[in-house]
């Protein structure tokens, strides 16, 4: 029997994660947060990060997931903005399981840009969007460093009575 909804998410300094489990908890979801082994931390990290994000490329270091996409009838997605789009994790993890996912529901936490490329690159890869929400959070202080997310809440349950 499929079960209802799952949330699959990656988080780089937190802020993701937190929506992620506002959400999870909001709908009674199972919980996938990906593990990327990559590292994206220091002048190393800043590196790669610049590298992979600029060119929507992929992670050669996710580890493998412990939920089946297909078993669900409902996927919410869940990244950080990484100009121009999502992040080389979810990204990954969107290729990964194509055959597995018809359609998503998309939640985008960001700085300052417009979501137009995430919507854009999602419909391309072939998935149908059926809605998406940007989080704004503003840019971290320090590397590494969560930024002050704010009261993302109302308009998180707001969306959520969509889906
Ligand atoms: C490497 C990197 C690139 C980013 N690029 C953008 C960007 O192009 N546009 C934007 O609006 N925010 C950008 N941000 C800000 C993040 O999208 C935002 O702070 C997000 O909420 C962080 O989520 P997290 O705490 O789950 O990692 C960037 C952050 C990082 C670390």
């Amino acid at each position: 029997m499929s079960k209802e909804t799952l949330v699959v998410f990656w988080s780089f300094t937190g802020s993701t994660k937190e929506v992620a489990l506002e959400t999870a908890r909001h709908l009674n979801a199972d919980v996938e947060e990906l593990v990327d082994k990559t590292n994206w931390t220091g002048f190393a990290g800043s590196l790669n990060r610049a590298a992979k994000a600029t060119v929507k490329g992929c992670s050669k270091r996710l580890e493998p997931t412990k939920f089946d996409p297909g078993n669900y009838k409902k996927i919410i997605i869940l990244s950080p903005f990484w100009g121009p789009t999502v992040t080389p994790t979810v990204r990954t993890y969107l290729k990964d399981n194509k055959a597995k996912i018809d359609s998503i529901w998309l939640i985008v936490t960001y700085g300052y840009s417009s979501l137009d490329k995430c919507e854009r690159e999602i419909k391309d890869m072939g998935y149908v969007l059926n809605g998406i929400l940007g989080i704004k959070t503003g840019i971290s202080r320090k590397d590494g460093q969560m930024p002050n997310i704010g009261d993302y809440k109302p308009e998180l349950h707001d969306f959520l009575k969509r889906i």
